[in-house]
């Protein structure tokens, strides 16, 4: 890594390949100017200096805090060398860990095989987003931003405002009223964030920031913005160093917004591009069945990338259709309500790369995949079990081999969204249906309820000499 970058070889460029488009570095955009297409950051790997292996990584990470190697985006810099090094912004995001878990892997059918969880709540504000808000606040930094805003489900907005807080910079949080769990909400207003609750949900929050951006000149660090998508890259290179560079089967990841799929998807074409690995796993995105925009356009409208030329007037239509008959997104999965996916494209193309795949899981089963995942390792919010749930789905489909190798992301930590697991375990039959709206027709399937007792010793030995209910 010794050669030394030439200063223009990082830039912007419109994904829609009719147009190509270019742009400065310095220049903060969140749509292609000529045809309003998304953007990608791309490089000029040749002018650059590239790792010649994977394992050249390994001797990075060895300083603590301070240091950028110790960020688990920074350490992969060479990736995404959109920045000098002395600008890069971190708070010690990326410090993930990759768990093997082989009970939880036979649980979802993969009897040979096995399944890697990536735990990516252990960043520091508690979900993966805080690699793409080290990348996001780098660019805002070198443009010199001051206002920074986003619109969120939760977790974008807990992320910004922490990164904003530690650089003195203010932060402006659109958010659907009442569509935020407690823990994110929390993290927002703690952090000092200005925070806007849009009587909407979250499709109306990002079209509305995206024109207040416009009318305030606020830099906007959702997804929209290429450089966030730059630093979830990273998450890919994690799971590869964990898995000593080698490339699994699968990576099942939560549909949202589809900022994290584009990413991934983007991160494998790369290192294809660039001769760093051979393959590509294949990517899965798993939708909730109350925000199934990505499913309904690819699965029944047969939607695709198409070689850059998405069909548009299909995309319109089904918007139109969804204008028309009132649907608004609705899922206990509150970080995946979203039915306009800004980064559609860009996961079609992500799709296309990687001969990747949607499905759509109920929140019932997203809800016992919580619940499952909690009881193996460190816990994951609602959203994120929709990838373990996807897993189950597609090796009881034969799409995914019993015997494959495959990692599943839980974007959010546990603590992010308390309510649902509280309830989840502590009520029981028509009280669990009115608070959860789930769990009519079926039990949820791994209820952990507590039990009273009297505060007395002859009470307490008596419950516990009882088999567990
Ligand atoms: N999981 C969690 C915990 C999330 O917070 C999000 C998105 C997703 C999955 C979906 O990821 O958008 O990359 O497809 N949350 C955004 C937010 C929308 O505002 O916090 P995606």
């Amino acid at each position: 890594m010794a050669k030394k970058a030439k200063a223009d070889a990082a830039f912007q460029r419109c994904i829609n390949p009719d147009c190509c488009a270019t742009f400065e570095i310095a220049q903060t955009l969140t749509a292609c100017p000529k045809c309003g297409n998304l953007l990608d950051v791309a490089y000029d790997w040749d002018a650059l200096p590239i790792p010649k292996k994977l394992t050249e990584f390994d001797k990075r990470w060895t300083r603590r805090p301070g240091d950028i190697n110790y960020s688990g985006v920074w350490r992969f810099r060479d990736l995404l060398p959109f920045a000098p090094e002395d600008r890069l912004v971190t708070v010690g995001e990326g410090q993930t860990i990759l768990f093997h878990n082989a009970t939880l892997a036979r649980e979802v059918g993969l009897t040979g095989g096995q399944l890697h969880l990536e735990y990516e709540g252990l960043n520091p504000s508690g979900s993966f987003k805080d690699n793409g808000m080290s990348a996001a606040f780098t660019h805002a930094r070198m443009v010199g931003a001051r206002r920074v805003a986003c619109a969120s489900t939760g977790n974008t907005s807990a992320s910004m405002a922490l990164y904003a807080a530690v650089l003195g910079m203010e932060a402006i949080i659109f958010i659907g009223s009442g569509k935020i769990a407690y823990g994110k909400l929390a993290q927002a207003l703690d952090s000092g964030g200005r925070t806007l609750q849009i009587r909407g949900d979250f499709d109306d929050a990002m079209r509305l920031v995206q024109e207040a951006a416009k009318e305030l000149g606020l830099y906007v660090v959702n997804s929209v913005n290429p450089f966030r998508l730059e630093g979830q890259k990273t998450i890919m290179y994690r799971v590869l160093e964990a898995l000593s560079w080698e490339v699994p089967d699968w990576v099942i990841v939560p549909g949202g917004n589809l900022g994290n799929s584009s990413a991934f998807g983007k991160a494998f074409a790369e290192l294809l591009e660039l001769g760093l690995i051979k393959r590509a796993p294949r990517i899965a995105v798993i939708n909730s069945t109350g925000a199934r925009t990505l499913t309904a356009l690819t699965n029944e409208e047969k939607v695709s990338w198409s070689g850059g030329r998405v069909d548009d007037a299909k995309v319109g239509k089904y918007y139109g259709y969804l204008d028309e008959k009132g649907i608004r997104a609705h899922t206990l999965a509150t970080a995946i309500e979203i039915n306009r996916p800004v980064n559609l494209k860009k996961c079609l193309r992500a799709l296309d790369v990687t001969g990747g795949i949607v499905r759509e899981v109920s929140d019932e089963d997203i809800i016992d995949a919580k619940a499952l995942v909690g009881r193996s390792g460190p816990g994951c919010e609602p959203a994120s079990a929709a990838s373990v749930a996807g897993c189950a789905l597609l090796v009881k489909e034969g799409i995914i081999a019993p015997s494959d190798r495959v990692v599943a992301i839980l974007t959010g930590n546990v603590l992010k969204d308390p309510e649902v697991p509280v309830k989840y375990n502590s009520l029981q039959g028509e009280a669990l249906v009115k608070a959860l709206g789930l769990f009519q027709k079926r039990k949820p399937k791994y209820q952990n309820l507590p039990v009273e007792v009297d505060a007395e010793i002859g009470a307490i030995v008596g419950a516990l000499q009882k088999p567990r209910a």
